[in-house]
């Protein structure tokens, strides 16, 4: 007998990531030396003072009981002094930070916040899968919104007031879900870009909630916080993430920004479903926060020297791809050569034992490319270029291959 589930368990489809890695788990149990170029997970170290603090503070007597929900005073602070110093964003810390298990996490405190069932939340038609599966989850009304590929992915703000006229009356819209420097596409963040859409969501009062976890990553201008721009903290929240910029994405640990009647509003949920993290890792994390600006620049030296490898890497496939791209991945188009991205990475992976992302996973606009990630040391990805150079391709690829 089985218990039968919510519609929403049956409705949710397990993230792409977390059935295809099993299957890469199972490759490499059987022996196989899988080059996983899939996903975004920093292969570097935090910094040696984050391990530090981690360390000297698990030895303390007083580290080990519940936290408060809000996080330490001094991530807080941390967090505020960050903001300051990286896009010149003023923050109280008592009142308008919340620290967070990850920004992910943030995207369901969020929902279940502001969505009551059937409001609308506009998504990017290209974007981090969660956005949409935890609206569809709390019962949203989930309307994706068009980028404008020749605009530099961009979203098309004629069809977003479109999509918000077009249903004002039943299932307003509620949420417009952005990320720039944006994943998958690698398009950079303006400020002309950021001003645009405080604009918008206040003409159309609607809640901006901005993920801002690669602004730091190969980033060819001054990092932005969309806080940073006039407005924008009557409508916007932003989150962020010590994930990818410090090298922690094991950690769990970045948090959100805003006015403080949106913190107060998100922490009334949050407050019911976890307690605050383990002091340790919030005292690592306050530490990692000061890492000085020469950190953050040898980091992007080491991706950017693996970027080269990663493009002899795309064009051994034959794929097209912007230089401009800011973050952890490269977008790239497939050629017309190959039939399906899908078949391409299965191939890659059965036969090369190469991982790579398909784009469609970030929405079926991406179902002519495919998302190579940063994070593997160059000879390794050269390693992967090896192996497609090698005969013994995947099937209908090695004719394009060895041209
Ligand atoms: C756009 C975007 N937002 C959020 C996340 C999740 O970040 P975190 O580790 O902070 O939960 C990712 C991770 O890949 C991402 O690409």
């Amino acid at each position: 007998m089985i218990i039968p589930l919510a519609q929403r368990a049956d409705q949710t489809q397990e993230y792409y990531f977390s059935v295809k890695l099993a299957e890469v788990r199972r490759l490499q149990a059987a022996g196989h030396d899988v080059i996983n170029l899939g996903i975004g997970n920093p292969d570097l170290m935090p910094s040696a003072n984050t391990i530090d603090a981690l360390i000297k503070s698990a030895q303390q007597p007083t580290s080990h009981g519940y936290q408060p929900y809000k996080g330490t005073p001094g991530l807080r602070q941390a967090i505020t002094n960050f903001y300051r110093h990286t896009y010149g964003v003023a923050l109280e810390p008592d009142t308008e930070i919340l620290p967070l298990i990850g920004s992910k996490e943030g995207i369901t405190h969020i929902s279940l916040t502001f969505l009551n069932e059937g409001d609308g939340v506009l998504v990017p038609e290209l974007g981090y899968p969660a956005y949409r599966a935890v609206s569809a989850m709390v019962g949203a009304t989930v309307r994706e919104y068009p980028l404008l590929e020749h605009g530099g992915w961009q979203p098309d703000w004629e069809a977003l007031t479109d999509l918000v006229s077009a249903n004002s009356s039943a299932n307003p819209t509620k949420i417009l879900w952005m990320n720039y420097p944006h994943m998958p596409t690698g398009a950079p963040a303006t400020r002309a870009l950021f001003e645009r859409a405080v604009r918008f969501a206040h003409d159309h009062k609607i809640l901006l909630g901005h993920d801002n976890p690669y602004s730091l990553i190969l980033n060819k201008k001054a990092p932005i916080s969309l806080l940073s721009i006039d407005g924008a903290k009557d409508v916007a929240i932003e989150l962020n993430s010590l994930s990818k910029s410090h090298n922690m994405a094991g950690w769990r640990i970045g948090w959100m920004a805003g006015a403080k009647a949106y913190v107060d509003a998100v922490l009334t949920i949050k407050s019911n479903v976890d307690s605050g993290q383990f002091k340790p890792l919030m005292d690592a994390a306050t530490e990692a926060l000061t890492n000085s600006d020469d950190w953050h620049r040898e980091r992007n030296a080491v991706y950017q020297g693996r970027l080269d490898a990663i493009h002899s890497f795309l064009d051994t496939l034959g794929c097209t791809y912007s230089t401009d791209q800011e973050g952890l991945f490269i977008w790239a188009k497939l050629p017309d050569s190959v039939a399906s991205a899908e078949d391409l990475v299965n191939d890659l992976l059965v036969s090369k034992h190469v991982f790579i992302a398909p784009g469609f996973i970030f929405g079926p606009k991406g179902n002519r490319y495919v998302r190579v990630s940063l994070c593997m040391p160059k000879e390794r990805i050269e390693e992967a270029t090896g192996r497609l150079n090698r005969t013994g391709g995947p099937a209908g690829f090695q004719q394009d291959l060895t041209d």
